[in-house]
């Protein structure tokens, strides 16, 4: 058992990976600004594994919140001292508190580096200073750019091209100095997600984006439960079988579980550091995902084909061999799973967590 300080953990891939965490009985501190989420989805994961709820929880609780910024240090310095005041100190971060819309860090560049640069140098900061050295890091597929080949292993070439894409490879390249500063200390995980969706098979916790979604699933899942009324499909002369672009689609739970496979990598292992890709190995059209979606919900997906949008990829794969290998971590669920447990959340909660308090 570790006590874990999660950052950004009411958010989608945060919540469901807490649940996870908590069932393999960790204790939990989050922190989370909210500026993306909703307490509610803390709640629902407390209720799910069966501690209290994380709005009531006291020191002694396996599931603590604490609402506030990654960039405030006092507030990162006074969590860490409150843990070892209590005899219990921080035994790792797992860091998913960060901005993750490609349009916005085009449009606010200022603020995607803010939260997700300065963010991640703030809490490492905070962390040598307290003496906690094992960290895992939210990176992205969008690391790769426009992949020179599919399936992309891990030592493609970095080679962002978007803002957003650029404050996870500053984040990627920090920690890597970091680790190389001091090899005997630091226990690093880099988590190179490539498309993550689906929710819990409870139908309890999911994806609740804010407005118009800019996702491919969230906009299906939205169509489907009669929120949108049509789906653009972004280009249909894509160089790939059906004219639509393929990803990696990587079941939420298989994500949360790479996260706890990780976590136990770093803290039996040597100090080391890994960088991972996250994916199924599996590529799936946008078609594909409509017809799924569509099964799965017993509803049309009404849909028109548009124009392609700027900085699109027509494939995105992993090669998830590294994970297996290093962690024994490898995706368990189907596309059909996905939409399942995505359509689960979506018709429980038509509105999302929004008619919680
Ligand atoms: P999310 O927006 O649902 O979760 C992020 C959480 O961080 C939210 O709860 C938000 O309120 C919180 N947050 C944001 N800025 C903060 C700050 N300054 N201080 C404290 N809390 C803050 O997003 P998610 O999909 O769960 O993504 C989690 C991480 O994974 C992000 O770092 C994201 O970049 C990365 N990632 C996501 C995807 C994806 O497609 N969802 C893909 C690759 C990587
Ligand atoms: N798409 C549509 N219509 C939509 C939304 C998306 O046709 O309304 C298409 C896109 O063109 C793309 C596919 O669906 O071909 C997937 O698009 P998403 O926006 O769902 O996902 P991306 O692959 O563009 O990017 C996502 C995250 C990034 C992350 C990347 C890799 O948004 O932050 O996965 O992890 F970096």
């Amino acid at each position: 058992m570790a006590k874990i300080l999660v950052t950004g953990g009411a958010g989608f891939i945060g919540s469901h990976t807490c649940l996870v965490l908590l069932d393999a009985g960790h204790e939990l501190v989050v922190v989370d600004n909210l500026s993306n989420s909703s307490l509610a989805s803390l709640n629902r994961v407390a209720s799910l594994a069966g501690v209290a709820p994380a709005s009531k929880a006291g020191p002694t609780d396996r599931l603590q919140f604490v609402e506030g910024e990654i960039r405030d240090t006092p507030c990162l310095e006074a969590i860490f001292q409150q843990a070892e005041a209590q005899g219990q100190p921080i035994d790792a971060v797992i860091h998913f508190a960060g901005l993750k819309a490609v349009g916005e860090s085009v449009a606010e560049p200022l603020r995607y580096w803010d939260v997700n640069v300065h963010g991640t140098l703030s809490l490492l900061q905070v962390m040598a200073n307290h003496g906690c050295h094992t960290f895992v890091f939210s990176s992205s597929a969008t690391l790769y750019g426009y992949p020179d080949h599919v399936p992309i292993p891990e030592t493609a070439a970095i080679q962002p091209i978007n803002p957003y894409g650029y404050t996870k490879a500053a984040a990627e390249r920090l920690l890597n100095d970091l680790a190389t500063s001091a090899q005997e200390l630091w226990r690093i995980a880099c988590l190179r997600y490539f498309n993550p969706v689906g929710a819990h098979p409870s139908g309890q916790i999911g994806e609740d984006p804010l407005g118009i979604p800019n996702n491919l699933f969230p906009f299906v899942s939205q169509v489907a439960v009669g929120r949108r009324e049509c789906l653009q499909v972004f280009g249909g002369d894509w160089p790939t079988p059906d004219g639509t672009c393929i990803r990696d689609y990587i079941h939420v739970m298989d994500l949360a579980e790479g996260h706890r496979a990780a976590l136990d990598c770093l803290l039996e292992e040597p100090p080391q550091l890994l960088s991972l890709n996250l994916g199924s190995g599996r590529g799936i059209s946008v078609l594909e995902v409509i017809q799924a979606f569509a099964e799965a919900s017993e509803r049309p997906i009404p849909h028109a084909i548009v124009s392609r949008r700027p900085g699109d990829a027509a494939i995105t794969v992993a090669d998830p061999a590294e994970a297996l290998r290093r962690l024994g971590w490898q995706t368990q669920h189907s596309l059909q799973d996905i939409c399942r447990d995505g359509w689960a959340w979506q018709s429980a909660n038509p509105q999302g967590y929004a008619s919680e308090p």
